[in-house]
């Protein structure tokens, strides 16, 4: 099967290279020429454990190729997958759609015998019917089906989540698009992951529910991890108490600093925005976005009373910089919220992160420095702030760390470290909701 991935990013290039990996003949259209030069020469643009020998694998055997050209790879394709970015709209909080959209224009002039369009992309309701009039209108002798096949791996587990998922949700409106994309996913019936065949619409709203419900497990958790730290109790315990209830499952109630990335945030403000479009409530996922801001200012408020009361003058280290470890990615992560305001109460900062470095330093306040040695992060700092819990920082040399300090406070927003042995270290210790 000829396979077109439109976009690649994190998902397109993942998911393409997935596909290749099951045996399809793909290729990854980037409109980024810089970014498909790279991959032509062999370079993974994106931090993605496992996606080099991946996309080195299939590129060797001739199944993964990379262009800039809708001529010449569209008339090919069987099927075409648009994988390309919907951020927030500069306005309000819509998915804006226009690289959605320019890639089906593009997509209309090259089409060549049947093929199906299918919206990888997280879109609104209604996206895959207006992808389907755009081509319609661009081309009407075109020969096609739209179908909406939403995406839902994780970065930083990205192909694991893609070769096992939970579940395949496929949108479809004819039954030769619903065999021809069985037929593509046919690889995972292996492992039995069950494959949910919806209309369009279902299928594109169960992406954006699926995204807002996990968004609402963790706002509801920092709500119950502040309770915590005013009425008394452990939110770890809590935590452990509410998901071992099946009904509610263990999985993201994780407190931290807010959740970020270039999902969660995104996500949950077009789904607000699509309800009120729609006439319908969503008061929910609106308080879910509110939570999430306010949980990043009460991190500040957090970092603050540890320095005793005020960031004026005082050093602080940050250890981890992405909204999540595993990954490059800085959209949207909290530490773009939280720094920028601890510099403008005063604070001198110093930031680590094992991948992100070089994009942090480009989207943050150059007031920032950055240190390439993880315990000379902590040189002279009144505070360690732990942000992101990658693996390098949970098992931390506590002695060494210290002696680089001349404080001793540490502010554990992941909730990585126990408090008596944080103590014992002669840590004045901080985290989240204990
Ligand atoms: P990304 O920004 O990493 O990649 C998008 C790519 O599309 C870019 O390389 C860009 O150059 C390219 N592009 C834009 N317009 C194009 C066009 N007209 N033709 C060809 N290429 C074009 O985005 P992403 O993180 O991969 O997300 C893509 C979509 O998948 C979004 O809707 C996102 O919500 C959704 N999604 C993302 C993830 C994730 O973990 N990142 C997971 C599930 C779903
Ligand atoms: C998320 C979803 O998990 C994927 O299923 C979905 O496909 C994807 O969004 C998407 O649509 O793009 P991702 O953003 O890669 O994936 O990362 P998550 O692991 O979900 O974490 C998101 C944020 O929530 C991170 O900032 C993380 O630190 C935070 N989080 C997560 C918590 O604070 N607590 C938790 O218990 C879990």
């Amino acid at each position: 099967m000829n396979v077109v991935m439109i976009g690649a990013g994190y998902v397109g290039l993942v998911s393409g290279s997935c596909f290749a990996e099951f045996g399809a003949n793909v290729t990854c259209l980037d409109i980024n020429a810089a970014k498909i030069e790279a991959l032509k020469a062999g370079n993974i643009p994106i931090y993605e454990p496992g996606l080099d020998s991946l996309v080195e694998r299939n590129s060797r055997a001739g199944r993964l190729k990379f262009t800039t050209e809708f001529a010449g790879t569209i008339e090919n394709a069987d099927l075409v997958f648009i994988a390309v970015g919907t951020p927030t709209e500069n306005e309000g909080g819509h998915a804006d759609l226009k690289y959605v959209y320019s890639a089906a224009r593009d997509i209309a002039q090259y089409l060549d015998g049947y093929t199906i369009i299918v919206d990888k992309s997280t879109v609104p309701v209604g996206t895959a019917r207006e992808v389907k009039r755009i081509i319609a209108d661009a081309n009407p002798q075109a020969d096609f089906d739209v179908a909406s096949n939403p995406e839902f791996l994780r970065e930083g587990s990205a192909i694991d989540d893609f070769m096992r998922p939970d579940r395949v949700v496929i949108g479809v409106e004819s039954q030769r698009a619903r065999a021809m994309l069985l037929e593509l996913y046919r690889p995972l019936n292996a492992d039995q992951a069950p494959i949910l065949v919806t209309d369009l619409e279902s299928a594109e709203i169960t992406k954006y529910a699926a995204n807002a419900f996990l968004a609402t497990k963790i706002s509801f958790i920092n709500e119950i991890a502040d309770l915590c730290e005013k009425a008394g109790g452990d939110v770890q315990a809590v935590a452990k108490g509410l998901g071992l209830d099946s009904r509610i499952g263990s999985k993201f109630l994780h407190p931290g600093p807010g959740f970020g990335g270039s999902c969660f945030p995104k996500d949950t403000r077009a789904l607000v925005k699509l309800a009120q479009d729609s006439g319908a409530s969503c008061r929910i996922v609106q308080a879910v976005v509110e939570v999430n801001h306010e949980q990043k200012l009460r991190m500040v408020e957090k970092i603050v009373r540890a320095l005793g009361g005020s960031a004026q003058d005082k050093n602080i280290a940050v250890l981890g910089l992405t909204f999540k470890p595993e990954t490059d990615d800085m959209r949207e992560a909290s530490s773009l919220t939280i720094l920028p305001e601890l510099l403008r109460r005063g604070a001198n900062i110093r930031a680590h992160d094992p991948q992100s470095m070089a994009i942090a330093a480009r989207l943050l306040p150059q007031a920032i420095e950055y240190s390439d040695e993880l315990y000379a992060t902590a040189a002279n700092a009144d505070v360690v702030v732990l942000m992101t819990e990658w693996n390098e920082y949970r098992g931390l040399q506590l002695e060494k760390l210290k002696r680089f300090m001349r404080g001793n406070a540490f502010v554990d927003l992941r909730n990585v470290y126990d408090q008596s042995i944080m103590e014992e270290q002669g840590f004045s210790y901080s985290s989240i909701g204990r």
